[in-house]
């Protein structure tokens, strides 16, 4: 791999590390799913213990660097210049019911732009990084979005709404206008796994509302360093934690935004 920064390494071991207790820890989900308990509890102390380690592992190097992380919050909130975004299960819900389909997700931001970033699932071993300006990668393969150029061939991915979403009907309603005009849609439940596979051409696009910018960081310069292209709409300035997405191959992009908009496309 031709990846090469400090900033980078650091995020690899730190994601190798919180790996061998994650595996650990989706080990026992079979056991607990059973348990009359339910593994609730146990989900939660697996996404603390993870965050910690992803923590204690960056800060070793870097104690003044912010932190933006799904529980605790922001760390370090004087230093807005250097910052690392964790997201430490994404796709909790597919953890919960033993599903292979999660990730820990770490970006690093500078001066407001992601500037390298890891997505790995411990459990199909499956490790997407990225950094500015030296490509993309899975494992050691260099990756590359799709070449489809016609949105009616796309296979596209989704997520949400979530349960407690206000804009419920809004959601479906383009879901269902998104449908009719493309191949086919999917839902994996990782907002993190969905960008990094169109990164690597698994699907051709991804829209989804209501995110949180640690679901999605790593995934903004994985997507880029692949050929992809990406886009936020609807942005609300008072919640620039808060994202509506939009990430595709770059040549279905322009007819994806409309659908969205509901236009209607030839
Ligand atoms: C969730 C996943 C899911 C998306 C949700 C996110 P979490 O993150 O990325 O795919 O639909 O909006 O909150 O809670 O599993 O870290
Ligand atoms: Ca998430
Ligand atoms: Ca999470």
């Amino acid at each position: 791999m031709r990846l090469n920064s400090p900033q980078i390494n650091l995020i690899i071991k730190a994601c190798m590390k919180a790996a061998r207790s994650l595996i650990r820890d989706f080990g026992e989900i079979e056991n607990l799913q059973v348990s009359t308990k339910g593994p609730g509890d146990f989900v939660t102390s697996a996404d603390k213990r993870t965050e910690k380690l992803l923590i204690d592992e960056l800060q070793k190097a870097h104690p003044d660097f912010g932190i933006v992380t799904e529980e605790l919050g922001i760390i370090n909130k004087g230093n807005t210049k250097n910052r690392w975004i964790i997201d430490p299960i994404d796709g909790t819900m597919n953890f919960l019911n033993g599903v292979p389909q999660f990730a820990i997700s770490v970006g690093y931001e500078e001066d407001g732009e992601i500037k390298c970033g890891v997505i790995f699932n411990p459990i199909t071993n499956e490790m997407f990084c990225a950094e500015k300006g030296n490509g993309a990668y899975l494992n050691n393969s260099r990756i590359r979005v799709s070449k489809k150029r016609k949105i009616k061939e796309a296979l596209l991915v989704t997520g949400g709404p979530k349960e407690a979403s206000k804009i419920k009907d809004k959601i479906f309603s383009e879901y269902i206008n998104v449908s009719r005009h493309v191949s086919n849609v999917r839902k994996f439940g990782s907002a993190a796994l969905d960008i990094a596979y169109v990164a690597c051409g698994r699907f051709d696009g991804y829209w989804q509302r209501e995110l949180n910018y640690w679901d999605i960081a790593a995934g903004i310069i994985i997507l880029k360093e692949a050929g992809g292209f990406i886009d936020f709409f609807d942005e609300d300035a008072n919640l620039p934690l808060k994202k509506n997405i939009l990430a595709s191959n770059s040549n279905i992009h322009n007819e994806l935004r409309d659908l969205i908009n509901k236009k209607d496309i030839e």
